[in-house]
């Protein structure tokens, strides 16, 4: 049996700590007369840890086949001497020039079909048996050299597998790995050619060897195909995990073991395939970057916290359950302005110690900074740590000292506790997949719409788990699966059984069209969940110049909505109509609907609603299955409640720059500063409380 993740840390004999509360160091990056006292300081300001060497390749192996670790060996030594315990990288993600010079085919092919060149990160294959020779064998060598160094607690396999310019690789080797995956899934061509049904266009294959991968062909590649290659791409790089994954459980079996990666909104890789068998899930959190990039993106300069506060509540939801709930850590945390040829703004006072308060709010158990010092060379100059260029403190610098010191107090206890949910939204790869594959309309994609439920589901962000198609329902009370476009059996059946056990769920247009294999299903729409929603879908509508509205009734009467990309035209069998079209053709017919099946309710919502609709519609549901907030919180705050056993700690997260009053229900002591509260309790700008 493997220890648990504090146990381990313990077993590595990593000093007191029992906590990962620490910084990104590159010793690499740093001249060694500077360790010594970058280790000093980091104990000064109280980390625990680091996470180190996951770019480290060249120094570590300058040749092939000749290693080097006396280097950080001695970087080793300098952090433990200091009690900041050390998570090895393995440095697949930037492998050295003599080998990608030496053996080209490593390098990835695009979407285009070109193929990539060396020089960045991130630009191999994850098939490609060269590449993963090579990395195994460096990643070997450094198990083996650091098996047993004192103050070893972990490792961090890559790095962010999700991120990259070019997601997914397409070359010959991608080819033989898909033609050899496809014949462990479906065994037979007849039953592949069945499921994707090559007939058309004269694709059906006589060989497995003639299958291709879909690059541009002078046409659509088959739906069925290309849902099936964005599977096979996403299982390549969790296998190439897995090998050194292995490895490392052989070579150090004291030592936990993860990856870290950006989650929502990169949705490239199954993150759930990736952590299967790692012990925690690790992720990278850059609000202040993810704002640059969305204003960058909608060339606007009034993005409100709320969108982002929104998506990285979801991001850190979606975390805990990647591994069912278990309480995650926060590899990388933006510490500074961040970006490479352009930047964010500095974090405003409180904003980092508020994201980092967000991370644990939401079942966080570790946080580490990114980085400790600031690089004076390097695409990521201006990636600012918490140090600046010039080694003096940034301005964020006794800020995180605090949060540190804060969650110290806090103790494992709080950290790693559970985190209760009565609600859940499911995420499910496929359907983003398929529908990035044919969208319907330019502007529809999976992962905004899944967003802007989530949104919509509470103001405060409070007990919703982002959970996989596969999950026990049983568990909630209210399930929310916005765009379920692709509908497997097992999934429909599940859906059933939870409204017909009392359950409410309610789903959105696009429901059930297409089957596994990306086949749309026979008969009319929403397919295997007819019954339960009550309605048939009469026509579906992509808006574009012709505007649609919606006109709601009880429960949910109040303006009229905009309907905004497309319109499921409703027809109700059985399901009481809620919300009626306004405009054209279609004007009065049903665009909300809500049925009574079994125990339970299943309510179809066919319009894209607006997003003041959407929250009439999903909070007025919200609240009738019986989901109630512990404290209600004034728009602009969120609350989250941590659980262990029969104690709880409750979160307020102020996501604003100005002072908020929230009202209590009873005596509470904050745990951060001590003092008892009763009535109302205020929030400074990106203030912080932790109620117990
Ligand atoms: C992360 C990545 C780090 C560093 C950081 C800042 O996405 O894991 O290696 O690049 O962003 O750019």
């Amino acid at each position: 049996m493997r220890l648990p993740v504090w146990g381990q840390t313990d077993a590595a004999g990593a000093g007191a700590s029992q906590l990962l509360l620490g910084v990104d160091y590159y010793p690499d990056q740093t001249p060694e007369a500077l360790w010594e006292e970058d280790s000093r300081m980091m104990s000064d300001a109280g980390f625990t840890n680091v996470r180190i060497a996951e770019f480290a390749w060249g120094l570590m192996e300058p040749a092939e086949g000749k290693f080097e670790f006396a280097w950080l060996r001695r970087a080793v030594q300098t952090l433990h001497k200091h009690n900041i315990a050390v998570i090895l990288g393995t440095p697949s993600a930037a492998p050295p020039p003599w080998l990608s010079l030496k053996y080209p085919e490593i390098v990835e092919v695009n979407a285009e079909g070109q193929r990539l060149h060396s020089g960045g990160r991130r630009f191999t294959c994850p098939t490609n048996k060269v590449y993963r020779r090579f990395s195994l064998a460096i990643a070997s060598e450094m198990a083996r050299a650091f098996a047993e160094s004192p103050g070893v607690i972990g490792w961090q396999i890559d790095n962010e597998f999700t991120l990259s310019s070019s997601p997914r690789c397409y070359c010959n080797f991608c080819q033989a790995g898909f033609q050899e995956w496809l014949r462990a899934k479906y065994g037979s061509l007849d039953k592949l050619n069945q499921a994707w049904g090559t007939v058309f266009w004269s694709q059906t294959y006589t060989d497995f060897g003639q299958i291709p991968v879909p690059l541009p062909s002078g046409g659509d590649p088959n739906p069925g195909l290309a849902l099936d290659y964005d599977r096979y791409q996403s299982y390549a790089n969790a296998s190439f995990l897995e090998e050194q994954l292995a490895m490392l459980r052989q070579k150090c079996p004291r030592h936990f073991v993860t990856t870290n990666n950006v989650g929502p909104p990169v949705d490239y890789i199954d993150l759930r395939e990736l952590y299967k068998n790692l012990d925690f899930v690790a992720f990278d959190n850059y609000p202040g970057f993810f704002e640059m990039l969305v204003h960058e993106q909608m060339k606007s300069s009034s993005i409100s916290a709320g969108t982002i506060s929104t998506a990285t509540a979801m991001g850190h939801d979606f975390a805990r359950c990647v591994k069912g709930g278990k309480p995650f850590m926060i590899m990388e945390e933006q510490s500074g302005k961040a970006g490479q040829k352009t930047f964010s703004p500095q974090p405003e006072k409180g904003q980092v110690r508020l994201w980092t308060y967000q991370a644990i709010a939401h079942g966080a158990m570790g946080v580490n900074y990114f980085r400790w010092d600031t690089a004076t060379f390097g695409a990521e100059e201006y990636w600012h740590g918490v140090l600046n260029h010039d080694r003096s403190k940034s301005p964020a610098y006794d800020e995180i000292k605090q949060t540190v010191k804060e969650l110290k107090g806090l103790g494992p206890k709080v950290l790693n506790s559970g985190y209760p949910a009565e609600a859940a939204l499911i995420f499910d790869y496929d359907c983003g997949w398929a529908l990035q594959i044919q969208p319907g309309h330019h502007g529809l994609s999976y992962m905004p719409q899944v967003t802007a439920w989530y949104g919509a589901i509470t103001a405060s962000h409070s007990g919703i788990d982002v959970i996989q198609p596969g999950a026990d329902l049983a568990a909630y009370k209210i399930v929310f699966a916005p765009v379920a476009y692709v509908l497997s059996e097992a999934q429909a059946a599940r859906i059933r059984n939870f409204v017909q056990g009392g359950g409410v769920f309610v789903t959105s247009f696009r429901l059930g069209v297409k089957t596994e294999s990306s086949q749309i299903v026979r008969t009319p729409l929403p397919g295997l969940l007819r019954d339960v929603m009550g309605v048939s879908v009469e026509d579906y509508v992509p808006i574009y110049s012709v505007k649609q509205g919606v006109k709601f009734s009880p429960p949910f009467a109040g303006s009229d909505g905009e309907c905004g990309l497309w319109a499921d035209i409703l027809q109700p069998s059985g399901a009481e109509v809620v919300g009626s079209y306004t405009a054209g053709e279609h004007a009065g017919k049903a665009a909300v609907s809500v049925n009574r099946f079994g125990k339970g309710k299943a309510v179809y919502v066919g319009a894209d609603l607006d997003a003041a609709s959407l929250a009439r519609v999903l909070r007025t549901l919200t609240a009738s299955a019986g989901v109630q907030p512990a404290i209600d919180v004034p728009a602009g705050v969120e609350m989250t409640v941590r659980k262990a056993g029969d104690k709880e700690w409750i979160f307020l997260l102020n996501n604003t720059s100005v002072v908020q009053t929230v009202t209590i229900p009873r005596a509470f002591t904050d745990l951060l500063t001590k003092d008892a509260h009763s009535g109302t309790i205020e929030l400074s700008g990106y203030g912080v409380r932790v109620l117990a």
